[in-house]
């Protein structure tokens, strides 16, 4: 028997828990599941052809053909939702944004192609006209300002002919006061009862949107900021009062934007309401793991699945992120 050895030595060691992988994962407080993943995809005209986004490397605008096969192997990977999204042809864009309820345009066509090849996949669609809108707003622009509720007549219109294509959850990023009930009413009214809404509750104006704007093709054409709408970056008690508000409007979801910078948010934001919650690592954090990744200053997978542990830390069930196929393919070990 070795003789006992002499304090002061800790009792308590935390080591013994990290000793091996074995016990790590047997103590492991979150993880990070493929289906908590909602994967946005951006759409362009045309057949069968991609084009690659400049400020997110690894990310292409698909046309509809090519997304419903991106759909497929979305599925194969066990990916459960996507989100998309349209770079509109300029030539479209009006100040009225009425191509944003065309039954026939980008997302209400690939709703349909996608829905129809891979029911079992969630299809979510952007509630906004920021797309389609010639000024790049996120509403209608009158005397130099975005108006509230001629805006909430668009969004309505927009949001039944999604729901009529067959999207699964209506996504509204626009900001406007009053448009889940809006929305909520409209879809009550027109049996689309089953169409659940995420509200992009707590949005903040942020310049993290930037390579989003570049893959919509919204970047040129915006005047101005989104300031009188988006968020301030400095708030969360409002960001509590947004989401209290859209929950008491028919919310069924609601979401934290962006992610990594706004972790605080999501936190108070499960703890106060306890309504399934989640985040949207937006494109200027994909583009800032994806950039440090290319220039070798970190590992990119490593970065990308630390991140999005972070947001299952910080009490949201789910995110939606562009690394949703990489992460699944790790996630599944088909890497
Ligand atoms: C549109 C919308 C934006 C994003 C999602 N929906 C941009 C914006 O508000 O300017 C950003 C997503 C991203 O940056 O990845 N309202």
């Amino acid at each position: 028997m070795t003789s006992p050895r002499i304090a002061p030595f800790p009792l308590s060691r935390p080591r013994r828990l990290r000793r091996a992988p074995w016990i790590r994962d047997l103590v492991r407080e979150h993880e990070l599941s493929v289906r908590d993943l909602i994967w946005p995809l951006f759409l362009i005209d045309g057949v069968d052809a991609e084009e690659p986004v400049p400020s997110m490397p690894g990310v292409s605008r698909l046309t509809v053909d090519r997304a419903v096969e991106a759909a497929r192997r979305a599925a194969d990977l066990g990916i459960v939702c996507m989100a998309l999204f349209p770079r509109t042809d300029p030539a479209r864009k009006t100040p009225g944004a009425e191509e944003a309820w065309n039954p026939d345009n980008l997302v209400n066509t690939a709703t349909r192609a996608i829905k129809r090849a891979v029911p079992q996949m969630g299809v979510m669609l952007d509630v906004a006209l920021d797309p389609y809108n010639s000024d790049g707003h996120d509403g209608i622009v009158r005397d130099g300002d975005v108006a509230n509720d001629e805006t909430l007549e668009a969004l309505e219109r927009q949001a039944l002919a999604q729901a009529e294509a067959g999207a699964d959850i209506l996504g509204p990023s626009d900001m406007m006061d009053g448009r889940i009930g809006v929305i909520r009413r409209a879809l009550e009214a027109h049996d689309f009862q089953h169409v659940a809404i995420m509200s992009y509750a707590a949005k903040y104006a942020s310049a993290f949107y930037g390579p989003f704007r570049d893959a919509v093709g919204a970047k040129g054409a915006l005047k101005g900021d989104k300031k009188t709408y988006q968020m301030d970056p400095g708030n969360t008690d409002e960001a509590l009062r947004e989401i209290a508000a859209d929950l008491e409007e028919g919310a069924d979801m609601i979401m934290v934007k962006p992610g990594m910078p706004y972790l605080d948010v999501c936190r108070r934001a499960r703890e106060t309401f306890g309504a399934p919650t989640f985040a949207y690592q937006v494109s200027g954090e994909y583009a800032m793991i994806q950039a440090a990744a290319a220039n070798g200053w970190l590992d990119g997978d490593q970065a990308m699945m630390e991140s999005l542990l972070a947001f299952k830390r910080a009490g949201c069930d789910g995110v939606l992120t562009y690394f949703a196929p990489r992460a699944a393919q790790l996630l599944e070990g088909s890497a």
